[in-house]
């Protein structure tokens, strides 16, 4: 079936109803769509008949002195991928279409929005919620993707769903990395050769950590860490450190010493300009 692509909500119904019978799975990105995308979108074939992939920048989880107006736009690019991966619809709205221009009420992430990276990115996790409902309800899916990589926008999606009683399914997706462990991301593009042999240092650092999980506790896994995060903040361009926490994958709380089953290993940080977040889930 040839890709359709439906640049506001009218035209997203109208083909919805020509998908036909089957289950309609879910991945909402932002676009710049790369390896990491495509492994969504493959993963969502897995689990229904239609993949819909909706691509909208969306406004609301940008703080003013972030990267919106100069996030990466590629969408003739995104179309290219989604036809190759048999992506049947591509919804691509306008803010306005999005938006009502008196708009009041948001979701909000509540406190586990206010932790680790909500912390130093307030409101943003209000904003991923309040887009990523609004998504629900236009495309209305069986089933949703959404990468591990943004571990905490999954737990926080998946404490949504139960906490409102929203009737689709969460799919988790493994992290895609480059060969040499960097995390694939849209942000990778503003990434300087400089910057990016700094920037290994994020998967470094967690291999580091992750090498000590079966030997240590929560303390010595994060010391492994810190040192490798420690010794990029001296290259040249440095390493930034926003945090590096030991947490529980589902409450994003720190995990405390004598900590036993999952926990995840978070980093973020800034290289040059760009910022960026990485993460693995290890068995304690
Ligand atoms: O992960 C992203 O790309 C975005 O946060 C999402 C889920 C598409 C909401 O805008």
């Amino acid at each position: 079936m040839d890709l359709t692509v439906a640049a506001d909500r009218a035209a997203l119904d109208k083909a919805r109803d020509a998908l036909g019978p089957g289950r309609i799975a879910l991945v909402p990105t932002m676009g710049a769509l790369h390896e990491g995308h495509r492994s969504l979108v493959r993963l969502a074939r897995e689990h229904a008949d239609h993949v819909v992939v909706s691509v909208f920048v969306n406004p609301l989880q940008f703080a003013p002195n972030e990267d919106f107006s100069r996030y990466p736009r590629t969408f003739d690019a995104d179309l290219r991928a989604c036809e190759e991966e048999g992506v049947a619809v591509v919804f691509a709205p306008s803010a306005e279409d999005m938006y009502l221009p008196d708009r009041q009420v948001e979701v909000s992430a509540g406190g586990m929005g206010g932790v680790v990276e909500g912390a130093f990115r307030p409101g943003h996790f209000d904003g991923v919620l309040t887009v990523v409902l609004k998504l629900f309800n236009l495309v209305r899916p069986d089933v949703a993707v959404f990468g591990q990589k943004d571990a905490q926008q999954l737990a926080l999606i998946r404490r949504m769903v139960a906490d409102l009683d929203v009737p689709v399914s969460i799919v988790g997706a493994p992290t895609v990395r480059e060969p040499d462990g960097l995390a694939l991301s849209s942000r990778n593009r503003y990434l300087s050769e400089a910057d990016r042999a700094t920037a290994l240092a994020l998967s470094r650092a967690l291999r580091a950590g992750a090498a000590r999980a079966e030997t240590a506790g929560p303390a010595g896994i994060l010391d492994a860490a810190r040192a490798v995060l420690e010794e990029a903040a001296r290259f040249d361009p440095p390493l930034l450190l926003d945090y590096l926490i030991l947490a529980d994958p589902a409450t994003f709380a720190p995990v405390a010493d004598g900590h036993r089953g999952e926990a995840i290993l978070a980093v973020a940080a800034k290289v040059g300009t760009t910022r960026l977040i990485d993460n693995v889930v290890l068995t304690l």
